[in-house]
């Protein structure tokens, strides 16, 4: 099949390169030149492991092209995907621009009988919607169908994610658009939902909504676990071994960030909202969640005595989490933030996202080229991102460069027992 993306970040991109792997012809269209030029020579725009592979192996084969003009694409696509962003507002609502210029310019070039369908996570009636202006803005004689196909990769997995989903969502009430996508969708080989537009729209902001919910209620448990003073990977090794619960994405530690739970929670409780619903479940998830990253700054200001001055934190992990160079809604930046307004002196360290960081950071932050490096002399070491390089740590020598042997382990990576023994003042989340 010859079809289309529009938009080239985390799901356009990884999407369109993976369709492109399995064989088929796809255009993505991106609005800056400069990425555009750059993805035309097979490189990747961001981070993302094994995307640059996929993407100069589909290039140079042919099969993934990337254009400014919808014209070029859409023309000769049967499916068009829309995966442009759809960042949060001010007011919790997501900001459907994007989505509806790509809509004005897709209508524009129809020729023939065309899918769309809207990768993006957009609320209930945004496909409606984009019907709505595919139908004002088309030529005479071209047809269309809509659908909701949401997306469900993880940054850091996109590529594994997206060429084994547990499962592929189409929403559309066309039997000809179903029937393309399901073809489309056939070698991935995985259980297929269809349903109607509106009920796929909702599947994705529940689905990360569920996640949230289960991470709030990891970090709650963890607040409660060291009140009581019971350990709470424990709590939830008995709990997440029950099947109806699972022990996935009930990890506590300093929240959950990125591009989606935050802003897709907002969103769910301003659908509520629209709707009638107040939805006080996702209220408190949100809440808690803001508390994970304070209670974690409160620990470092407390360990001493309220005064942050002249202190040096060494933050090891800046991205939201490991395997992606992506800052954004990131617990680091609250976290740094609070450190650097109390005055103390801050020395990070990321294995990808110091570019990123240093856009978004305080400028007083300074970077270190190695975890070693970043805690030399530092009266602690604060683990935000549990990269997997800091798992392995040589603890001994990172005591030695320490000036103080003080860890607070933002994600419980390490074995409490073990530090102690190596003389450190461990603070986990929810365990002493
Ligand atoms: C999330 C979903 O997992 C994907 O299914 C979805 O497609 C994507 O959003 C999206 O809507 O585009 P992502 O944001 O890439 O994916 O990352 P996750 O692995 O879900 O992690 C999100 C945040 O939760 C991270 O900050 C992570 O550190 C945190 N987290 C995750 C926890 O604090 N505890 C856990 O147990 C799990």
């Amino acid at each position: 099949m010859t079809i289309s993306f529009i938009g080239h970040g985390y799901v356009g991109l990884v999407t369109a390169a993976v369709f492109a792997d399995l064989g088929n012809t796809v255009w993505v269209v991106g609005r800056t030149k400069e990425k555009i030029e750059t993805l035309k020579k097979g490189i990747a725009t961001f981070y993302e492991p094994g995307l640059s592979e996929l993407v100069k192996r589909n290039v140079d084969a042919g099969r993934l092209l990337f254009t400014l003009n919808y014209h070029e694409a859409v023309v000769p696509s049967e499916v068009i995907f829309i995966t442009v962003g759809t960042p949060p507002k001010d007011n919790g609502e997501a900001d459907l621009k994007e989505i509806f210029n790509a809509a004005k310019e897709i209508g524009k070039n129809l020729v023939g009988y065309k899918v769309v369908a809207v990768k993006s996570t957009v609320p209930p009636g945004t496909n409606k919607k984009v019907a709505a202006i595919l139908d004002e803005t088309k030529p005479t004689g071209s047809s269309f169908a809509i659908a909701s196909v949401p997306e469900f990769l993880r940054q850091g997995q996109a590529i594994g994610d997206t060429m084994h989903p547990q499962r592929v969502v189409i929403g559309t009430t066309s039997d000809r658009a179903q029937k393309l996508l399901v073809d489309l969708h056939k070698p991935i080989n995985t259980k297929i939902v269809v349903c109607n537009v509106e009920t796929a729209e909702l599947i994705k902001y529940a689905a990360n909504s569920m996640l949230s919910v289960k991470i709030s209620f990891a970090n709650a448990m963890a607040f409660l676990s060291e009140k009581v003073g019971a350990d709470v990977e424990k709590v939830l090794d008995g709990v997440g071994l029950d099947h109806r619960i699972g022990r996935s994405f009930l990890y506590p530690g300093v929240g959950y960030g990125g591009s989606c739970f935050p802003k897709d929670v907002k969103a769910l409780i301003a659908i509520g909202k629209e709707y009638g619903y107040d939805f006080t479940l996702l209220k408190a998830t949100d809440a808690i969640n803001d508390e994970a990253r304070l209670y974690f700054i409160e620990k470092i200001r407390n360990h001493f005595h309220g005064d942050l001055q002249g202190k040096t934190i060494a933050v090891l992990g800046l991205s939201f989490k490991p395997d992606t160079d992506d800052m954004r809604f990131a617990p680091s930046i609250t976290i740094i933030e609070a450190l650097i307004k109390e005055k103390a002196r801050v020395v990070a360290y990321d294995p990808a996202a110091i570019p990123n960081a240093k856009k978004v950071l305080p400028k007083d932050v300074i970077f270190a080229t190695s975890p070693y490096e970043a805690v030399k002399d530092a009266d602690a070491v604060a683990v935000v991102t549990e990269w997997n390089e800091f798992r392995q740590l040589d603890m001994v020598k990172l005591a030695k460069g320490l000036k103080e042997r003080v860890l607070f382990d933002g994600r419980n990576i390490y074995d409490p027992q073990t530090l102690k023994d190596l003389g450190y003042t461990y603070y986990g989340v929810g365990r002493m």
